[in-house]
């Protein structure tokens, strides 16, 4: 495995946010507001460890460049500042001026966790209500956090909702002025895993093919028995009546966003003012194993706009990345052919479109002739598997593919280090690693019976 030391900041990557220095994870307070979309984030700007939370900023117009912005909150007396919505209080219920921004967040302090409030006028400068914190858990409660706040403004009333993770279950709690909850009901979602910890819910509304609108709710959860299932981040698709979720199928397992072992904490900038519905996540690059030295560790997924779309009948959450333009190569392979190698570079996005036929399949494979590592990336039938070189062994990871999807279309993003693969109407599956650290060919070989047509699309630092 190589240990190439990349100079600092040369190896940043150009489509995903990461911190100017110090430590990243789960996306925070995800707001527009004044046609800028807000980013904050668990942050530690003292050290590439996990450890004294803040909440880091940065802002963008379009969700390709993002700009850093000062820290939003510090730690304070009742503790660090964990993950938390932020919403816009246009009527002023808080009292804290209408249209204030309001951050409802989780202080922890040495593992006691309370919720609390920040207002701002501009997404900038914060400053904490002095009546912290707001909520607190009934004895014997420890894991109480996360606060997913939204209003509801219904045909039966007005008010602020909050979807809170306790444990192993969700609470919704009602509020006049997001300063005193009132717990309203409690709810398990149907998970893999036995008994899981619960973190980092979200709940927004899309709207499905047919024009209806559905709810839409995700939640991670982090195992507590060994030998079962990863940490994953679920979805599913409801209604929501201002009060609780309800599935459409109560009894159908929650589907897992993702197949890979890095992404987490997902969270989505709601559908508003005609813009769609977008979610960004943590990748955790604790699980890099090259030994590069960076000065900032923890990257943003590759933003992805949601939507809904029915297979046999059922509504599921798709994922579309956000990309900007970029110089393309095209090409086609008929069966049995191997496309001339692309020379990919460190950042580029690979589009494979498989067609309607049945017997599509295709075979990707991703190499860096600097460490002679090779990534595979396989479409055949209805799934994708990946085999990535790992030090101890050739990790492979799956994700069923949707029978009834009538048109399939591979995507693979690389960035420096990371690597993410979209199929439609399947989990993505994401990964940070040795992928394009170094420049990347890529070669494409149609395995299957019908013609593959291939486009890659590449990016640089000053072609971005
Ligand atoms: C999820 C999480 C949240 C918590 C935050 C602390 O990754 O554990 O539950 O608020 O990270 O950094």
């Amino acid at each position: 495995m190589s240990t190439s030391h990349a100079p600092p900041g040369a190896d940043r990557p150009l489509l995903h946010f990461t911190p100017p220095s110090g430590w990243l994870n789960d996306p925070n307070g995800l707001v527009r507001h004044r046609g800028l979309y807000h980013l904050y984030f668990q942050h530690n700007p003292d050290s590439t460890d996990w450890g004294n939370l803040h909440w880091g900023h940065a802002v963008s117009r379009d969700l390709v460049r993002w700009e850093h912005r000062p820290i939003a909150m510090a730690p304070d007396e009742h503790g660090l500042i964990f993950s938390g919505t932020t919403v816009a209080d246009d009527r002023g219920t808080s009292g804290f001026g209408a249209g204030s921004l309001v951050a409802v967040f989780t202080h922890d302090d040495g593992g006691r966790q309370r919720q609390s409030l920040a207002h701002s006028d501009d997404g900038d400068t914060w400053s904490k209500f002095d009546g912290n914190p707001v909520l607190s858990p009934p004895a014997g409660i420890r894991n109480f956090r996360d606060p997913k706040v939204r209003r509801h403004d219904g045909d039966d009333g007005s008010w602020w909702t909050m979807v809170l993770a306790v444990e192993t279950e969700l609470w919704f709690f009602t509020s006049a002025d997001l300063r005193s909850w009132t717990r309203s009901a409690t709810f398990r979602p149907v998970l893999p895993h036995r008994d899981p910890i619960l973190e980092v819910p979200d709940l927004f509304v899309l709207r499905d093919e047919t024009g209806e609108d559905r709810w839409v709710a995700m939640v991670c959860a982090i195992p507590t028995r060994e030998g079962g299932p990863e940490a994953r981040v679920f979805w599913a698709v409801g209604d929501f009546d201002g009060v609780v979720f309800s599935p459409l199928d109560p009894t159908e397992p929650w589907r897992a966003l993702d197949d890979g072992v890095a992404l987490y904490a997902a969270m989505a900038w709601d559908r508003a003012d005609g813009a769609d519905a977008v979610a960004i996540a943590w990748l955790d690059e604790r699980l890099d194993t090259t030994g590069i030295q960076r000065p900032w560790r923890g990257r943003m997924s590759v933003p992805r706009r949601l939507d809904l779309r029915r297979f046999g009948g059922r509504p599921r959450l798709v994922q579309q990345p956000v990309l900007p333009d970029g110089e393309t190569e095209r090409c086609t392979t008929r069966p049995g052919e191997r496309a001339p190698t692309f020379a990919a570079g460190r950042c580029a996005a690979i589009a494979v479109e498989l067609g309607v036929d049945q017997r599509r399949s295709v075979e990707l494979r991703l190499h860096d002739p600097e460490t002679a590592l090779t990534t595979t990336i396989r479409v055949q039938g209805d799934v994708v598997a990946i085999e990535r070189p790992s030090e101890r062994a050739p990790a492979t990871s799956r994700s069923a593919l949707d029978p009834s999807s009538d048109e399939r279309t591979l995507l693979v993003v690389v960035d420096h280090g990371s690597l993410e693969v979209f199929c439609d109407g399947g989990a993505s599956q994401s990964f940070v690693g040795w992928e394009g650290t170094s420049p990347i060919e890529v070669e494409v070989t149609n395995i299957g019976a019908t013609p593959v047509r291939t486009e890659v699309r590449r990016w640089t630092a000053d072609r971005l």
